[in-house]
């Protein structure tokens, strides 16, 4: 029976993923669950946000469906024992490198969309992030420059075989889809971005049936909104994705819509919302339960190899959004638990 790491974390993660687990049970699928805190709630039990144990399970899951961590009564603690880092330290400590967000409007939903129902009506893309490297990871700290200031400084860095290996993944997915691949840097002033771009160049001779493109991050920011539509694939280091993806999801509705797959090289995988906590709503049975379900499907389809499962789930969700219902973050009324409710109701 696959075992299914739960780690609901912090503010709305657990609202969220209990309606992914209903999901999934309804669908009857034989899997085992078991659930461990981590983030905040890991910090105020365990006094760590990613206690031993916690790991121990994620690593003998056959995947983890994640909530979300991050919690302000953490904001002041030392870096080390933030809720952010549980998440950090799982994404480094199980070489989950290719972070996989598609943004897809679901029919119905275009007066949700920050953009013309035109523009937004076009968007299918798939950002493909890199999740272990970058200024993320690099040396960081605080220090005094000569002048007697407080400096704070990340190192922004990337060796050749970390951009490979997700040049490779956003090649393949570009090949599952449409066929085209645009690769986000800053090369213009970068050199960590040249690097990224010469490599991905040098990929890119194994997939001539993948159309390459190169831009850079600010015009891309620019090119999500005016004309989404001309995006398939798009790869991008572990900041620029972690940036585009929230715009990404504005312009489909909102962020309570997009999922996301973090994978390692054996498509062992960590399931979570883009979103976070949401501190601001959290408690109030406001959140948009439909990332966290649609992450359930990721799971059941790219680390279970269960994808007639992933189709009921991403059907059901159309469906119920194509009905009309709506948390508030879409504009309507329903709860958390309501708006679970009519995707269970849906689920053929
Ligand atoms: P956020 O994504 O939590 O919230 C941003 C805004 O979107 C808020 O107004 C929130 O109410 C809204 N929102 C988010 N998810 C929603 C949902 N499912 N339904 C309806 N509305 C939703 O980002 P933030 O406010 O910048 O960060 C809050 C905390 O979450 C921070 O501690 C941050 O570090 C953390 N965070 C964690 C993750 C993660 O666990 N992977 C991701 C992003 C942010
Ligand atoms: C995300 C989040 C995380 C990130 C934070 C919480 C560390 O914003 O998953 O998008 O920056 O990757
Ligand atoms: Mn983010």
């Amino acid at each position: 029976m696959p075992l299914i790491a739960i780690l609901p974390g912090d503010g709305i993660g657990p609202e969220v993923t209990a309606e992914a687990r209903r999901v999934l049970d309804a669908l009857g699928l034989g899997l085992g669950f078991e659930e461990a805190v981590v983030g905040g709630a890991a910090y105020h039990t365990d006094g760590h946000p990613l206690p031993p144990a916690t790991l121990d399970l994620a690593k003998r899951a056959d995947a983890i469906l994640f909530g979300a961590v991050g919690d302000p009564a953490c904001d002041s603690l030392e870096r080390a024992l933030r809720p952010e880092q549980a998440i950090l330290g799982l994404r480094k400590e199980l070489s989950l490198f290719a972070n996989l967000r598609p943004a897809k409007l679901f029919p119905g939903l275009e007066d949700a969309s920050a953009l013309r129902p035109e523009v937004a009506g076009a968007i299918d893309l798939l950002i493909v992030r890199e999740l272990n490297g970058d200024v993320y990871f690099g040396e960081k700290g605080m220090r005094t420059t000569p002048a007697g200031l407080r400096q704070g400084y990340d190192l922004m860095s990337y060796d050749e075989a970390e951009v490979r290996r997700i040049a490779v993944s956003g090649f393949e997915a570009a090949r599952r889809r449409r066929g085209k691949l645009c690769s986000v840097d800053k090369a213009n002033v970068l050199e960590t971005s040249q690097l990224w771009r010469d490599v991905v160049i040098e990929v890119s001779a194994d997939y001539a049936d993948v159309e390459l493109s190169h831009m850079y991050v600010d015009n891309a920011a620019m090119q999500l909104v005016r004309n989404p539509g001309q995006f398939d694939v798009i790869v991008t280091g572990n900041l620029f994705g972690d940036i585009l993806s929230d715009q990404a999801s504005m312009c489909v509705g909102s962020i309570g819509l997009l999922p996301s797959a973090s994978l390692d090289a054996d498509a062992k995988g960590l399931y979570e919302p883009i979103h976070g906590s949401a501190p601001d709503i959290a408690g109030q049975a406001k959140a948009n339960p439909c990332a966290a379900i649609l992450s359930a499907a990721m799971m059941l389809r790219y680390s279970l190899d269960m994808g007639d499962a992933a189709d009921r789930i991403e059907a059901a969700v159309a469906k119920a959004i194509g009905g009309g219902a709506r948390t508030a973050d879409l504009g309507g009324s329903l709860s958390t638990r309501a708006m679970g409710d009519a995707v269970l109701e849906h689920l053929a």
